[in-house]
């Protein structure tokens, strides 16, 4: 077990090693379990986590402020439109101000080709660690979560099939962080992985690399596919969601003439029935409700969208817990 976390930034899954990503999953399953049994953990007592938004958020940021709170710490949320940021503070400044007042900080920036690049330069102003609250190309606290939930309902995640697939929404053009990092980290844990998505929905090339190297080295199995009732057939995990064409276009009536193409992409209990009989579906949420899927299948016996919500919390807690000490 590797427990010397103190100081890391959390930007991607992808520089943490196996045995880190264990004692994070390990530290979140101990949390959870002290909450559920009223255990005091103030393990970041006197701590302040800022909280920095470029985008809105309803899971991230209720989940961070609650897990500072039980840790025994406080969490300052700010919106990036309200601060002089909006006036020029740069990357920098941020990360070394913010810096000096807080023990660790915390964003969400998903504009593209900036919010990474952002995030970045903070961490490298900062002298306490960055947590990636999701940017146009990670989002990894949601991704330990979804490890924590897969292991929960599947046990042992070696050699299960999770697809992950895009669907059709409507109501914005999402960000591809999630599928990028389910991608990156599920081939790691031994998983076959299966990315479904229409040709205009492809994610960058360097992660898709990145993907088929992990699964080489961890002796899982990475497919592309384009269709999705046969990337769903006999799946341990349907993991299906909206994103954007952003390899293709940024654009945005370019995006939603591509988009309004494959509004059939629904998970539906036809769809779903595909799967194999004790499968779950899973989602980060927000979903748009009977366009991306149907009520029937998120309120559905197959679903387990609240329990995976809530792992975020656990799953922040233990990260907080192991670099902000
Ligand atoms: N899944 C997720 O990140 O939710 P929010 O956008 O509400 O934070």
């Amino acid at each position: 077990m590797q427990t010397d976390l103190r100081g890391r930034d959390m930007i991607t899954t992808q520089e943490f090693t196996r045995e880190e990503i264990d004692t994070i999953i390990d530290v979140a399953f101990d949390l959870k379990r002290k909450r559920a049994l009223g255990e005091s953990h103030a393990y970041l007592r006197d701590k302040v986590l800022a909280m920095l938004f470029f985008f809105s958020s309803t899971r991230t940021r209720v989940s961070f402020e609650a897990g500072m709170a039980q840790l025994g710490g406080h969490a300052q949320f700010i919106e990036s439109r309200t601060t002089q940021i909006a006036h020029g503070d740069t990357a920098k400044e941020i990360g070394e101000i913010v810096g000096r007042y807080s023990d660790g900080i915390a964003i969400r920036h998903c504009d593209w080709g900036v919010g990474n690049e952002y995030i970045r330069g903070v961490a490298e102003a900062s002298r306490v660690p960055v947590l990636n609250m999701q940017c146009e190309i990670y989002h990894p606290h949601q991704i330990l979560a979804d490890l924590i939930t897969i292991i929960e309902k599947k046990g042992d995640p070696r050699g299960k099939t999770i697809t992950v697939s895009w669907a059709y929404a409507s109501s914005y053009s999402k960000p591809i962080s999630v599928p990028q990092s389910l991608i990156l980290l599920m081939t790691r844990y031994g998983m076959n992985v299966r990315l479904v998505h229409p040709p205009e929905f492809k994610l960058m090339p360097d992660i898709i690399d990145q993907a088929k190297e992990n699964a080489k080295k961890h002796h899982s199995s990475f497919e592309i596919m384009d269709d999705f009732a046969a990337g769903i057939k006999d799946s341990d995990i349907v993991y299906a969601k909206s994103w954007g064409p952003l390899l293709t276009t940024t654009d945005p009536i370019e995006d939603k003439r591509l988009t309004d193409q494959y509004q059939d992409w629904i998970t539906d209990e036809r769809r779903m029935a595909l799967a194999k009989a004790d499968a779950i579906y899973m989602h980060p949420l927000p979903a748009d409700r009977n366009i991306e899927v149907t009520d029937g299948v998120i309120d559905g016996p197959h679903s387990v969208v609240y329990d995976e919500a809530e792992n975020r919390l656990h799953a922040q807690k233990a990260v907080m817990a192991l670099t902000m000490r």
